[in-house]
């Protein structure tokens, strides 16, 4: 039984996937391209050896180039074949979960995201994000490009990361979140910003930049930050200039409610972002690997612009998140319609 869909191996050209196929030993786990296609996972969960291996070499779901793979990343990203991806957008884990508490919509709440964000130690911390980086330099094509989000708890060792493993930084951007919860303790500055790195495998490529879809979007941009204080919308036109070129630092919400809908993963990222990022750095047809992929928001983003799309995530229930939203964005051609219409 083919693990990979025939479509991702023939795109993909993966030599590779004959290894993963042969070792599949799980007769039950039958990938066939749909919504809780192998029964083995969705009925039992971790079970041995066999279904890892089925886990990782049928998609826990497959739809209209939107793949979603439930693995580790660390074991899963060997087994894209060399060469074969665009563009990769990763979230990795910050670990910054601790016992203490921040702000949220007014609350106070646990800065605990889920296990999967404690740290294990400056070192181990370090060799996580040197492992993955590395593999997904090698699954890159020659002119692909990787982008990376962090705070400072974890965005210098991914800098560090990428610099001696022979990527080519092209800008860290900062994304400023007008909307920022207020600092609780009040004994240092609100962090109200995160930091993109974008980099390309090869110093000499050719990347993809759509510079003037970027000059466009500055010029159609619409949307209004009303400051709290003054109630003038001054905030956007400073970081917003039409007929200037786009610029590093980014003004962009936190998700909205309705971003929600269907569920809260913790560190969910705004769909204006990653349309931002997926709109400047990839063209129709790319592929899209997202490593650490939660509640897909990259991939709804590839799916809108017509990317085809690779996520993977250790924790089913984000995956099933993604599922509810990718669902609701592909079912609604009306509201993707919107959206589009909608956008700056
Ligand atoms: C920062 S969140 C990503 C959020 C995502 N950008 C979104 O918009 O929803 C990181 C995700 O990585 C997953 N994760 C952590 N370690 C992983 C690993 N080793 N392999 C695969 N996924 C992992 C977590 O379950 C979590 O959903």
């Amino acid at each position: 039984m083919v693990r990979w869909t025939p479509r991702i191996v023939a795109e993909l050209n993966w030599r590779g996937a004959r290894v993963a196929e042969s070792a599949c030993l799980e007769s039950t786990c039958a990938g066939n391209g749909t919504v809780g296609s192998n029964p083995t996972l969705s009925a039992t969960g971790l079970c041995g050896d066999a279904d890892r291996w089925c886990r990782m070499t049928s998609p826990y779901y497959s739809k209209q180039n939107f793949d979603l793979y439930w693995a580790d990343s660390l074991e899963f990203l060997p087994k894209i074949p060399a060469n074969s991806v665009d563009m990769v957008f990763a979230d990795p884990p910050y670990f910054l979960s601790s016992g203490s508490f921040t702000c949220q919509n007014g609350r106070m709440v646990s800065v605990k995201k889920g296990d999967w964000d404690l740290s294990s130690g400056t070192e181990k911390n370090f060799a996580f994000h040197l492992a993955w980086i590395r593999e997904c330099r090698r699954l890159l094509k020659p002119n692909g490009t990787i982008w990376i989000s962090g705070t400072y708890h974890s965005i210098y060792q991914c800098g560090f990361a990428l610099e001696i493993s022979k990527f080519h930084l092209l800008n860290d951007i900062a994304w400023f979140k007008p909307n920022a919860s207020p600092n609780l303790s009040c004994r240092f500055f609100t962090a109200s910003h995160e930091t993109l790195l974008w980099a390309r495998k090869e110093k000499n490529a050719k990347h993809t930049f759509n510079y003037q879809t970027m000059v466009d979007w500055e010029n159609n941009y619409r949307k209004k930050v009303r400051c709290s204080r003054c109630g003038k919308s001054t905030c956007d036109e400073i970081l917003h200039a039409k007929g200037r070129q786009m610029r590093s630092v980014w003004a962009i919400n936190t998700p909205q409610r309705i971003e929600k809908t269907f569920g809260k993963h913790p560190t969910q990222k705004s769909v204006e972002l990653l349309n931002r990022i997926v709109l400047a750095s990839t063209n129709k047809g790319d592929v899209i690997l997202d490593p650490f992929t939660g509640s897909s928001t990259t991939g709804l983003a590839a799916h809108l612009f017509e990317r085809r799309f690779i996520g993977i995530d250790n924790e089913k229930k984000y995956l099933d998140l993604s599922i509810r939203r990718f669902d609701e964005l592909d079912k609604n051609m009306e509201k993707k319609t919107s959206f589009q219409q909608s956008l700056p």
